[in-house]
């Protein structure tokens, strides 16, 4: 058996010592990543990250429209939605309605065309308190074709060159090569689910649904037969539209507007003829239509008309010795 002095035990403490400091020594350089040999585990680190990245934008990118929350998410088409409006005592709850869908809807460019020569000190402030992507655009209808307020509503149609000013901005403004998207145009008195965005986001040429409330019917509709529209359910000159829809019963793909410059809305179309007007300029065919909200059999946006407001106790008050509303009171 050996023997091992006081020295010899001295000399293995010193090396188990040694030992435990360079085991020490290396853990450490591991964990602040400074020797060599561990850059490649920092590389798979690196890596791991941005495959999370990218699975966490491949998830928003395919249910942002079910997040019901507003967010920009990159890569996802934009929604152009072209509204015309005109100075009443309703419009600002008509602008808040609809503002409030849109702040539900990702990916979202509101342009807004108001029916006047200067811009209104009600939408400018609107605007930019709103926190939505806007542009605010001018299209004024002359007097000869615009609307009276007695006049009965079939006599001149609304919100026409507005909507070509609208288109105008696109095209001036916005490049195939960069962006993607759908264009649709909203009139600010109807009233719009948030779910019918989802549907015409992956818009191809134009997409199709019903409209409730309108034509005189619970709902105008495109009709369908083997997944392809084969013609309308409605009542107003059913065979003589090409197509026999209202405005807010289709969308279009950016690029089919870009690609079609000339294509645009016409004042002097028959009533009722606008949207064939525009759709046979861009070379859409009933062929071409992409029926949407489960094969045109849900009603997700409504043509609701609001009713005029009556301010007629405004002027009693006055007579009765009352102060009126205030003036400075924005409605
Ligand atoms: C129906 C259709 O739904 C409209 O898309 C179509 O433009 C209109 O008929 C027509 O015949 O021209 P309706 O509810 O009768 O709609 O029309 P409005 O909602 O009164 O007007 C359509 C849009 O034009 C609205 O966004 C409105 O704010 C705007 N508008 C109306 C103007 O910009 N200027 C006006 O003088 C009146
Ligand atoms: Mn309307």
């Amino acid at each position: 058996m050996a023997h091992f002095s006081g020295r010899d035990l001295i000399y293995v403490l010193m090396l188990c010592s040694a030992v435990w400091f360079l085991i020490m020594f290396v853990q450490l350089e591991s964990c602040r990543g400074g020797i060599n040999d561990h850059q490649p585990s920092s590389l798979v680190t690196y890596r791991k990250a941005l495959a999370a990245k990218e699975k966490e934008i491949k998830y928003l990118r395919e249910h942002a429209d079910s997040l019901n929350r507003r967010q920009h998410v990159v890569g996802l088409p934009t929604i152009y939605i072209i509204t015309p409006t005109y100075t009443r005592p309703v419009q600002k709850a008509e602008l808040t309605r609809l503002s409030t869908v849109f702040h539900s809807i990702s990916n979202v460019h509101w342009i807004v065309v108001e029916d006047s020569d200067v811009k209104s000190n009600l939408v400018v402030d609107f605007l930019k308190d709103c926190e939505l992507n806007t542009t605010h655009l001018l299209s004024v209808t002359p007097p000869d074709v615009k609307l009276r307020e007695k006049d009965p509503n079939w006599l001149k149609p609304r919100g026409v060159l507005q909507r070509n000013t609208g288109l105008a901005w696109l095209r001036s403004n916005l490049n195939a090569d960069f962006n993607h998207g759908v264009v649709y145009f909203a009139d600010d008195d109807n009233t719009y689910s948030v779910k019918l965005f989802a549907e015409m986001r992956d818009t191809k040429k134009v997409s199709v649904w019903p409209v409730g409330l309108v034509g005189k019917l619970r709902y105008e509709s495109p009709l369908i037969e083997a997944g392809k529209v084969i013609g309308w359910h409605t009542y107003w000159f059913r065979n003589e539209r090409p197509f026999a829809m209202d405005m807010a019963g289709f969308a279009v793909n950016l690029h089919v507007i870009l690609e079609n410059s000339l294509a645009k809305f016409d004042i002097n179309a028959k009533r009722g003829f606008q949207e064939s007007v525009f759709l046979q300029a861009l070379g859409i065919t009933l062929e071409d239509l992409e029926p949407k909200a489960s094969m045109c059999t849900k009603v997700l946006v409504w043509h609701t008309r609001t009713e005029p407001a009556n301010l007629s106790n405004e002027e009693k008050m006055e007579m009765k010795g009352y102060k009126k509303s205030d003036s400075h009171v924005e409605v």
